[in-house]
């Protein structure tokens, strides 16, 4: 017991610390930034594959283009509330432009949800069929950065 203590305060001052860092993020682009975070983490199965960097793996495959057709249908109207532009507010790199054309950006995230309903149909047959869909997938992912997000 006397061991614990010490630690038990040590993580509730971590806890305390964390929150205060959170609260001057938006909650809205903490979210969207999580959801790229996860389309990231998929990507990071697939991509290696297509670079012959990891081994073709169906049921690997699958479950990463699964959980991308997945994660592309959430719905997206609370991520992107105006004013939380990278002109407007820290921590984010997401552009004006996306506010002046949002019939544009919708479009282009469109094209990402089909891109990752066109891999999920085709990620267990094989590197063949895999490796353009993923390609297809990538490029979805950059026309929209191009465009919409910032450099670093
Ligand atoms: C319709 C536009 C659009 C599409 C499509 C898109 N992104 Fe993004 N992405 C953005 C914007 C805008 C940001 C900046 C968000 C912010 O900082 O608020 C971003 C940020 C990111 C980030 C950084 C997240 C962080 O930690 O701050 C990653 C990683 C990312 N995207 C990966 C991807 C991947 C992988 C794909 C494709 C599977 C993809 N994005 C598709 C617009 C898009």
């Amino acid at each position: 017991m006397s061991l614990r203590r010490p630690l038990f305060a040590t993580t509730l001052g971590l806890v305390t610390f964390a929150t205060a860092a959170l609260a001057d993020t938006d909650p809205a682009v903490e979210a969207r930034q999580s959801q790229f975070k996860l389309f990231a983490h998929n990507l990071a199965v697939l991509g290696p594959m297509v670079q012959g960097q990891m081994e073709y793996d169906a049921e690997a495959a699958q479950t990463a283009a699964d959980n991308l057709f997945h994660l592309t249908r959430h719905d997206q109207g609370r991520m992107w509330p105006e004013g939380t532009d990278n002109a407007s507010i820290d921590g984010t790199r997401a552009l004006p432009a996306i506010w002046e054309d949002l019939d544009d950006f919708a479009a282009k995230f469109g094209a990402l949800q089909a891109a990752a309903e066109n891999l999920q149909g085709v990620a267990g047959d094989g590197m063949d069929a895999l490796r353009p869909a993923v390609g297809q997938l990538g490029g979805a992912c950059a026309a929209c950065h191009d465009d919409y997000r910032s450099e670093r």
